[in-house]
């Protein structure tokens, strides 16, 4: 079921919806944007390439659902589309890529071929992250030694890449070429995409995992039990600063004062360049309710105050290396993704 977190069937966009695993397996059919758009805000699909793809195909949903025949037209309907996408989530930067390439790509010379346009940039779209997060695992799998055990935050697997996963990928790959591989899994609370999707989806690959709660890692990691962290990443700023899910940060700073390697596995797309630090990032806010709650049911005294910023930045100081699918990256970051961005165009 992993490689069917999204799929486009002509005319609508088929998900597996996150929100649900690993209780229930349900493939939601979203028959518009709008349906698309709600799917994000609401984590059915989620994951930052996972979002640029889902959300590609739902502006190309969007794009197929304008009725006028006059170009111009069409073109403002399309953009005030792509505008509904904008603020859906404002981290991953994949989303805004998405944006970016779909608007590029809508032109020529009548509505029907815009449109054929639209969809041809959302499946490209997505092959280049299948093709991208393949890379990533085969190049990040080098970093893993035989007999490693590593330790993993939130959920960057197959469901957040709508590809092989790039930390998930990295493990995987590890384990294909014959490592053998053991895995400490963060519930990653507020939503526990750890909990919930990554032991799913490394329990269908069979590697071994253990779950523990966010608080325990620094427990696990004094007591030598975790050889690296791999995550992956919603947003890397020029700089290297790494915005990923909340809770990211204080890893990296367990991993640093106890000499362990802090790895970020990331496709290009999640490497937004126009930023020259971490501090630009945009963090998304979440509804307090989902602080105040577990899966609907409450957990902490009504109407009390909670916070919930969905991602942190962990500076590029705390990270050991960054994986992407034009290969790996160490300190001087600045240096390093200049490199990749020239190779990437
Ligand atoms: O809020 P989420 O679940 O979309 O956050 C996802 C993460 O933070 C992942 O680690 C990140 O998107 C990497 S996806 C390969």
């Amino acid at each position: 079921m992993t490689d069917r977190a999204i799929e486009w069937l002509d005319g609508k966009v088929r998900i597996l919806d996150q929100s649900k695993l690993p209780r229930e397996q349900v493939l939601a059919d979203l028959k518009d944007y709008g349906d698309v758009i709600l799917a994000i805000k609401e984590m059915k699909v989620r994951g930052a390439p996972a979002v640029g793809v889902a959300a590609a195909y739902g502006m190309a949903l969007g794009g197929l659902g304008i009725t006028t025949t006059d170009v111009d037209e069409f073109l403002i309907q399309l953009n005030e589309v792509m505008q509904a996408f904008a603020v859906s989530r404002p981290t991953a930067v994949n989303l805004f890529r998405a944006i970016d390439r779909m608007k590029d790509c809508a032109k020529g010379d009548g509505i029907n071929e815009i449109k054929s346009a639209l969809v041809n940039e959302a499946k490209r779209i997505h092959q280049e992250e299948i093709a991208a997060t393949e890379q990533v695992s085969q190049l990040g799998a080098d970093l893993v030694k035989d007999g490693f055990t590593l330790l993993t935050h939130c959920n960057a697997g197959p469901l957040a890449t709508a590809g092989r996963g790039t930390a998930l990928g990295v493990i995987m790959a590890a384990k294909d070429q014959g490592k053998k591989v053991k895995v400490f899994v963060t519930e990653t609370r507020p939503l526990l995409q750890g909990a919930r999707l990554t032991t799913w989806e490394l329990i269908q690959e069979g590697v071994p995992v253990t779950l523990i709660t966010d608080s325990m890692a620094g427990y696990f990691m004094r007591r030598h039990e975790v050889d690296c962290v791999i995550v992956g990443a919603d947003r890397i700023a020029a700089n290297g600063d790494v915005a990923n899910k909340i809770g990211t940060y204080s890893l990296a700073v367990l991993a640093r004062e106890n000499g362990i390697p802090f790895y970020v596995a990331a496709p290009v797309s999640s490497i937004d360049f126009s930023l020259s630090s971490g501090s630009e990032i945009p963090i998304e806010e979440r509804s307090p309710e989902e602080v105040t709650h577990i899966q609907g049911v409450p957990i902490a005294p009504e109407g009390v105050k909670a916070a919930n910023p969905a991602f942190d930045v962990t500076p590029y100081s705390y990270v050991t290396a960054i994986v992407t699918e034009k290969g790996i990256i160490r300190a001087p970051y600045g240096e390093g993704l200049m490199g990749i961005r020239l190779k990437s165009v």
